[in-house]
């Protein structure tokens, strides 16, 4: 606990400072879909009746009997329903004269494009059904789903829940190893890839990565292959499968399954503190009424809005945000495949510009990248479409805040700030656009039915002031376990205080009830707002065969807003020298993917720990961020961080 209280003082400072804020727009005010806090209000004293509600909006083809049965630490929302996920993002649209709708607005990182009404989604998304069962999957079976941002990611989830059958998306940027693990932890099925994707005008293999993941995979039966390109690669008979080909085959309508409300939708792998990551498991009924709910609410969904959430699929908030959520509500949603900077720094601007993105949902370390590149790339373009912005992910710093609230909301649009997490489903803390005030860098209060408090570690509430984000009653999106681990999913989330959802962040209160939040309390990495467990890259990095242990910590970056240095004691016989240190980078590249590439690697011939043995890595991070030294009297060996540092900027110097 002492680590993390430090730390969060020190941040604490830093934002006390923050006294900006802005009104709502009144042109946003006038026309937006909440204009007072009233109905949020009223949620908090009785969340049940908030939900039941709200579940209206969605197609059931049996009601609930119940809203909530709370076990905890089980929950079951809607009990009694049922409901098919992907009728209430396709045929409920297509019933309500909206077939000619665009639902997603595609761009390809060369250029190309697609536009996809809903009648399109629709018919591709009952072809490919029936193609998955054919062959051979069915309700309850998994199917793993390694795609680039195409399309054809988007129709794959919603086959798979057409059908009952769980869907498991492994983000593209993923290495084989990684995508192996998980499949293999999920015990899927069918694999669903592509010949390749673009990034930054490169071709990322991802049905090679594939093949060499389903040598170790013996769950897997069939591996599906989308044709982005014409990407060479190999196809093996009787067990790959063209996906054009497939859909050719299919019958059109394939009957969409009667869901129990609390079947699984999906699993999506997150980061723990351990090295294995975490199957976060969600249901049907209470996601789709959290995601379609926090849609309209929080970004103010109108009929004619052109939604632009730039997340990956392979991440929760692509799964919420691009596809759930903003489908069930009938929006138009753009999907770009490729990087912000490709062919130049201006992608994103000239993409809002061509389509009339209204509502733009992006990340803070995109938005610092931004601000890095400077203004002239934004300046380029108009971007007078634009009415919302919404930031997620990480912690968004007051500074970039302006930025984005200048240069591309031009003074003139709300900005949503977002706190939620993969297990939370859904969003869970932000200011509502058209009635709040906005703080740049603080959240804002819980959104309508949700209940978050901070506590400390002794479990008493603090009312303002810094302590431990806990959510403290249950919500319809939240996770319903961890798969194959009921165990962990208590421990983890469940056992800090009695019936109370610990978040494992850290975050203060102000009296007028907004949060800002200061990031993990756990050994979580967040690296440009995606979760990395230290353990994953000490795993990865001791797996070489020169290494004997490793340490690795988060230290502030200034876009990606931490980045990962590990430091390593090496075996004997070998030696530092900057071609281990390169060799041991890509070896995490290999083991995890791109995104886990340490920042540096240092060298040390000890580690600092604690009596018990156990490292201290917050004086690891005190020496990466060259800070003075923080409490070193629990060290077994007060001396080896002295050591380290002055190792530490000796080759930082060379
Ligand atoms: O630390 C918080 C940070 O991201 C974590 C959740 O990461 P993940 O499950 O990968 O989901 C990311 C997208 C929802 C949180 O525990 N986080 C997320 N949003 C914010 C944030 N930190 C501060 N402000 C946010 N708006």
């Amino acid at each position: 606990m002492k680590d993390e209280r430090s730390s969060t003082q020190e941040e604490l400072s830093d934002l006390l400072v923050e006294e900006r804020h802005f009104e709502p727009p009144e042109e946003f005010k006038a026309l937006a879909y909440l204009r007072t806090g009233e109905i949020r209000e009223k949620s908090w004293e009785d969340p049940e009746d908030f939900w039941g509600n709200a579940a209206k909006g969605l197609h059931w083809f049996k009601p609930w009997d119940r809203v909530l049965e709370w076990e905890p630490p089980n929950a079951k929302w809607f009990v009694g329903g049922k409901i098919n996920a992907c009728y209430n993002c396709c045929d409920r649209h297509i019933k309500a004269g909206q077939r000619n709708k665009a639902a997603l607005i595609w761009e390809g990182e060369p250029g190309d494009s697609r536009v996809m009404t809903y009648w399109d989604l629709y018919r591709e998304v009952n072809q490919f059904a029936n193609a998955l069962k054919s062959l051979g999957v069915k309700k309850g079976d998994r199917v793993a789903i390694y795609l680039p941002m195409i399309p054809e990611a988007v129709v794959s989830m919603l086959a798979c829940a057409r059908i009952g059958a769980i869907h498991s998306v492994v983000f593209g940027g993923f290495s084989a190893e990684s995508l192996r693990d998980r499949i293999n932890d999920a015990g899927a099925k069918v694999l669903i890839t592509a010949d390749g994707g673009y990034r930054r005008g490169q071709i990322i293999p991802l049905k090679h990565d594939a093949d060499y993941a389903v040598k170790e995979t013996p769950s897997i039966e069939h591996v599906v292959i989308v044709r982005r390109g014409d990407f060479p690669l190999r196809v093996k008979a009787g067990r790959d499968h063209w996906y054009h080909r497939l859909i050719q085959e299919a019958a059109s309508y394939c009957e969409p399954e009667q869901c129990d409300s609390e079947d699984i939708l999906y699993i999506l792998y997150t980061s723990g503190t351990t090295g294995k990551p975490k199957g976060i498991v969600h249901t049907t009924g209470g996601y789709l009424v959290g995601t379609y709910t926090t849609t309209k609410h929080i970004f103010d969904l109108h009929h004619d809005d052109v939604f632009w959430c730039t997340a990956d699929v392979g991440w929760v908030t692509g799964h919420s945000y691009l596809v759930y959520g903003p489908l069930a509500a009938g929006a138009t949603c753009v999907m770009y495949e490729g990087a912000p900077d490709w062919p130049d720094r201006d992608r994103f601007w000239a993409i809002i510009e061509k389509y009339g993105v209204s509502i733009f949902y992006t990340a803070p370390t995109a938005i610092r990248a931004f601000m890095k590149w400077g203004d002239k790339w934004p300046d380029q373009h108009d971007l007078s479409t634009l009415r919302l912005l919404g930031s997620v992910g990480e912690p968004i710093n007051p500074e970039a805040w302006m930025w984005y609230h200048e240069h591309i909301g031009r003074a003139s649009c709300p900005i949503v700030d977002t706190w939620w997490q993969t297990e939370t489903g859904m969003i869970m803390i932000s200011t509502l656009p058209g009635v709040d005030r906005m703080k740049p860098g603080s959240a804002g209060p819980p959104v309508s039915g949700v209940r978050v408090a901070l506590y400390n570690s002794q479990g008493q509430e603090v009312k303002t002031g810094g302590g431990l984000l806990a959510i403290t009653y249950p919500w319809p999106a939240m996770l319903r376990g961890i798969w194959g681990d009921p165990e962990r999913y208590q421990e983890q989330y469940w056992s800090k205080w009695e019936n109370i959802y610990f978040a494992a962040d850290g975050a203060k209160r102000s009296e007028d009830g907004y949060f800002t939040l200061l990031g993990r309390v756990d050994d979580v990495l967040n690296i440009a707002g995606h979760r990395i467990g230290t353990m994953e890259v000490e795993s990865a990095l001791v797996d070489h065969p020169a290494v004997a242990e490793s340490a690795a910590v988060g230290i502030k970056h200034e876009i990606k807003g931490q980045a990962i240095v590990a430091f390593v004691t090496l075996k004997e016989g070998h030696k530092f020298s900057t071609e281990v240190e390169a060799d041991l980078k890509e070896h995490v590249v290999q083991k995890i993917g791109p995104i886990a590439r340490p920042e540096r690697i240092v060298f040390s011939a000890d580690l600092p720990k604690t009596r018990s043995g156990k490292i201290m890595r917050r004086l690891l991070r005190d020496i990466g961020e060259g800070k003075i030294l923080g409490d070193t009297t629990t060290l077994a060996d007060a001396t080896i961080v002295e050591r380290l540092k002055q190792q530490y900027e000796e080759q930082e110097d060379a």
